[in-house]
């Protein structure tokens, strides 16, 4: 049986993923990288520093910074960022979410955070949601990123479960390569184009259902 449901943050519980996307794009506009948002797919659940890699080498530009640039250009990203995140409240929090925690909680579920992103503790208490996790995995903890299975197997070990035992919830492609390679059973939320290597998927978070999970989990043990 499912015993732990382990989630990403950003684009899964609240819309920060297109935060993300306009803060980079701000960034971009300053060093003059232009990228649109399939682009912008390929750094969904990707860390700060590997995400402005990426824009860089998009940009031809890899080789025009050195590692303290690099860090300032991070910082002034995240400067934006945390500018745009300190409206969220209670509201934010995607259509079904609240409804989909409940039903796992009313199952006796255990509930996990795998975020890559440094910012998720506060956004979890701005919308409220803290209580609902039992663990949150400190991406500074880690060696690989998403989609490595490391943050995924991590917080299955905090919450005392085996990999088995858990789902994980995702909006990104590195995010679900993440889950399906620490041996969980995978839940995506996006395009079927982006969610194909998922277990099952929805387009939004409206639409996640639990009673269907649990379906189809039981249906591929
Ligand atoms: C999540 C997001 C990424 C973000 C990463 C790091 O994985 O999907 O877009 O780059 O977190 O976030 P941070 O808030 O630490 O910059
Ligand atoms: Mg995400």
């Amino acid at each position: 049986a499912i015993k732990g449901v382990i989630f990403d943050l950003d684009g899964v519980i609240t819309d920060t993923a297109e935060f993300h996307y306009r803060a980079w794009q701000d960034l971009g506009e300053k060093i003059g990288i232009t990228f649109d948002r399939a682009f912008n797919e390929n750094l969904k659940g990707i860390s700060r520093m590997d995400s402005l890699n990426l824009i860089l080498e998009h940009g031809n530009k890899a080789d025009d910074y050195s590692d303290a640039e690099k860090e300032a250009l991070a910082t002034d990203k995240n400067d934006d960022y945390k500018t745009l995140i300190e409206e969220i409240t209670p509201t934010d929090i995607l259509p079904g979410i609240q409804t989909f925690l409940d039903a796992c909680i009313a199952k006796g579920m255990k509930l996990a955070l795998a975020s890559a992103s440094k910012n998720g503790p506060a956004i979890l208490d701005r919308l409220e949601l803290t209580d609902y996790f039992e663990v949150t995995v400190d991406p500074a903890s880690l060696k690989n990123g998403k989609p490595d299975p490391e943050i995924f197997l991590k917080a299955a070990k905090l919450l005392h479960l085996e990999p088995f035992e858990c789902i994980g919830v995702e909006d990104a492609e590195a995010g679900i390569q993440s889950i399906n390679a620490a041996g969980m059973f995978s839940v995506g939320v996006g395009s079927p184009e982006s969610m194909k290597e998922a277990d099952i998927f929805v387009e939004n978070t409206q639409e996640l259902d639990l009673e269907k999970i649990i379906n189809k989990y039981k249906k591929m043990r």
